[in-house]
């Protein structure tokens, strides 16, 4: 091959790469619209109520594809090239952006007819179900006309100048519709969605818990009631009543001293009940060890991270198993685990106390998720970090609850635990003396006077 020739194969190469990422991101929301297509059909001849979560992931992700894009259409490089390059595209180029925002809108209706049809089942499901066709309909139509119009038109008219600057766009992870990083998250979002599929439809069938948001006719995970705790004869906690429901986030904020840990502790049964009632899924907690409770999901991760310094990373991990016998499924909840947090993978064979705070931390966490609790108890995992990472936990929070964990959250970063919250109490020298939801907490005054500085 002379330079010439070589030059053109590298251009025709460029070229070629770009096209083949926009029509892999294609197939991949076009599976995913039919995917809808079949829920929808579910929903309305089987007559099954949708599954909530699901559908909310699947929003997620076409919302991804319209939010990124939403604030900056006109960023997308290869429409610039092309308005530049084939003027008489401008027209379509227009409306395909314009496309973009009004899907964000319909996306958002969408949302709120899928919640009101959870509510008033089976009232809604009609409109629900109609504003569902008309959304994937136009979502075909724009992906139609970026595969038959924009990508012909950008083949033949761009310059092999253009096809490097996109592809220049696309590795500064930023290009709304081909960053690096903007794909990464389009491929953790579709792991969700198939995760949760049925197995009917194709997907992997995770069990999850079917509904978040409709919480007034949840059941009861864990309900306190009147439950006081002492150090010898200092009484620490005075009556208190707390209830958490299935799937819910609930915060507890509180000065220091306050009670907020040896709450946790009595409820992971390592700090006895002096009177009051704890049941957990309708049983009665009183008399169940400790162990006992692990084994049955009250899983807690305590204060100061508290990992085995000495052992491995791996190791650590595997004592978060202790209640279970050694399987097969112990060694994929680890590679759950690995998949989570990639940190704790790459180091797994440091010592724990080799790893920095914000590591012990995401250490901790997975620990207690070998034990594959239902009812999470996290006390302050927020505790001096920085607050990149302390922003990386909290996302890890929101993560679990949208697979369908429960997590009552003790912190002392009252804004951010009471934001993510969908309850919340507030604890001063053992007692509860506002509860609510995280919004009300967020805007009463004495929270924001004595918890939030303002
Ligand atoms: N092992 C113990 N023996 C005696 N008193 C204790 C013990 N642990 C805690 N206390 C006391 O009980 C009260 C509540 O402590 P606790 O640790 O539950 O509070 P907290 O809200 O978690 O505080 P922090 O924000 O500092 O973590 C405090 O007055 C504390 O001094
Ligand atoms: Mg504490």
């Amino acid at each position: 091959m002379n330079n010439a020739e070589h030059q053109s194969a590298s251009a025709r190469s460029r070229r070629d790469q770009v096209i083949r990422t926009i029509v892999q991101e294609h197939q991949g929301l076009w599976r995913i619209i039919d995917l809808l297509d079949q829920l929808q059909q579910d929903m309305n001849i089987n007559a099954t109520q949708p599954d909530e979560l699901l559908f909310g992931t699947i929003f997620d992700y076409i919302e991804h594809f319209s939010k990124r894009v939403h604030s900056q259409p006109k960023e997308i490089k290869l429409y610039q090239c092309l308005r530049d390059k084939a003027p008489d595209t401008a027209d379509l180029l227009d409306k395909l952006e314009k496309g973009y925002l009004v899907g964000h809108e319909r996306l958002q209706e969408l949302r709120d007819l899928l919640h009101d049809c959870m509510s008033n089942w089976p009232q809604g499901r009609e409109d629900f179900s109609h504003s569902l066709s008309r959304f994937t309909q136009a979502l075909r139509k724009h992906i139609k006309k970026e595969e038959g119009v924009v990508i012909p038109r950008a083949r033949e008219s761009l310059s092999e100048e253009d096809w490097v600057a996109i592809i220049e766009a696309r590795d500064q992870t930023q290009d709304p519709l081909f960053g690096e990083r903007v794909r990464e998250e389009f491929r953790e979002l579709r792991h969700q969605i198939i995760s949760m599929t049925p197995e009917h439809l194709g997907g992997l069938g995770i069990v999850h818990s079917p509904r978040v948001t409709a919480y007034h006719d949840q059941e009861e995970m864990l309900a306190i009631k009147g439950a006081v705790t002492s150090y010898g004869q200092i009484e620490v906690l005075h009556e208190v009543d707390i209830s958490i429901k299935s799937g819910e986030i609930v915060s507890l904020v509180g000065a220091n001293g306050a009670g907020k840990s040896t709450l946790l502790m009595t409820i992971s049964g390592l700090q006895p009940l002096n009177r009051g009632q704890m049941t957990y899924q309708g049983r009665d907690l009183n008399r169940v060890a400790a162990d006992r409770r692990v084994a049955e999901g009250i899983v807690q991760v305590p204060e100061g991270r508290q990992v085995f310094k000495d052992m491995s990373v791996h190791d650590n991990l595997l004592l978060g198993a202790y209640t279970r016998s050694r399987s097969p499924e112990v060694d994929e909840d680890l590679e759950k685990i690995y998949a989570k947090f990639p940190i704790l993978r790459q180091k797994r064979h440091n010592l724990a106390g080799e790893l920095s705070g914000g590591q012990q931390q995401m250490l901790a966490m997975g620990r207690a998720l070998m034990a594959r609790p239902k009812l999470l108890l996290l006390d302050e995992p927020s505790m001096g970090l920085a607050p990149l990472i302390v922003e990386e936990i909290f996302n890890t929070i929101k993560d679990l609850k949208k697979e369908g964990m429960t997590i009552f959250l003790v912190e002392q970063n009252a804004s951010q635990a009471l934001a993510l919250a969908d309850r919340g109490y507030v604890l001063e020298t053992g007692k509860v003396v506002v509860e609510g939801t995280g919004k009300e907490l967020l805007s009463n005054e004495k929270v924001q006077e004595a918890y939030l500085g303002m």
